[in-house]
């Protein structure tokens, strides 16, 4: 595992959009596994600027969500279907065909999880994970628990993680779905290349056990210890612990 701490938010995203357009110039059919939430935001704007000084050709590159909430159809704001369209896909003019993610609406999550893992198979797995980390330590939606579901599963969300996602409900916690689907710890860390990152003193304690405490389903992010290929990209804050 590979930790490169940079000063400032900005710089993380920076950072972690120079390792993607490298990863794309290198091989531009990458399948590639995004996160939503605060902490992409940076990099997703950094990539849409990187675009459009025409540096990075994503013609070819797949775009597969981590997780989506269930209920939520892709029209709906909140869904995470929408997010990533909004804050990445549709500036950066992705094409539908290039686009993998779950239906949160459908009427069966769990045949909906299978079909997912298999779109994922058959795009041949995702060469790179950029992953976000929960305060619980979550990633994906892989919760902390005995035992981590190894592909894409619907689970049932942590009271905190429902918490933390209700801004993108207008503040309403009631209004945040109560299940999800995500991919699964072994579909995740199955990446060829695994990028987490993390801003913000208040990810520092996470961040503290995911990096430097022991391999455990408690901490679903201390996994990314065993994958031979991660970068963990931290602002100073994250990693004001370490
Ligand atoms: C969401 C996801 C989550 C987030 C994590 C951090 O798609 O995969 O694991 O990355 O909850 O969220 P933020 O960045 O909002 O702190």
């Amino acid at each position: 595992m590979h930790i490169d701490v940079q000063p400032s938010p900005r710089a993380v995203a920076r950072e972690a959009a120079r390792l993607i357009a490298d990863a794309v110039a290198d091989r531009p059919s990458l399948a590639i596994a995004l996160p939503t939430g605060q902490t992409p935001l940076p990099l997703y704007r950094e990539l849409i600027v990187s675009y459009a000084q025409s540096k990075i050709d994503f013609s070819q590159v797949s775009f597969f969500n981590l997780d989506e909430f269930v209920g939520l159809g892709h029209t709906h704001a909140a869904s995470y279907h929408a997010f990533l369209k909004h804050h990445l896909l549709d500036p950066l003019g992705i094409r539908a065909n290039q686009i993998f993610t779950i239906r949160g609406d459908a009427r069966d999550s769990v045949a909906e999880a299978a079909r997912y893992e298999q779109a994922i198979a058959k795009r041949g797995g995702i060469d790179i994970a950029v992953l976000g980390i929960g305060a619980n330590g979550h990633i994906g939606f892989n919760e902390p628990a005995r035992h981590l579901h190894p592909r894409t599963h619907l689970l049932t969300l942590a009271p905190a993680t429902r918490r933390a996602n209700a801004w993108l409900f207008g503040d309403r916690l009631r209004d945040v779905p109560r299940q999800a689907i995500s991919m699964g710890v072994a579909t995740i860390l199955s990446a060829r290349g695994v990028l987490l990152i993390a801003t913000g003193a208040a990810k520092a304690p996470i961040v503290h056990r995911a990096i430097q405490g022991p391999v455990t389903t408690s901490v679903p992010a201390s996994l990314v210890q065993l994958h031979p290929d991660a970068i963990v990209l931290l602002d100073k804050a994250a990693a004001s612990r370490l």
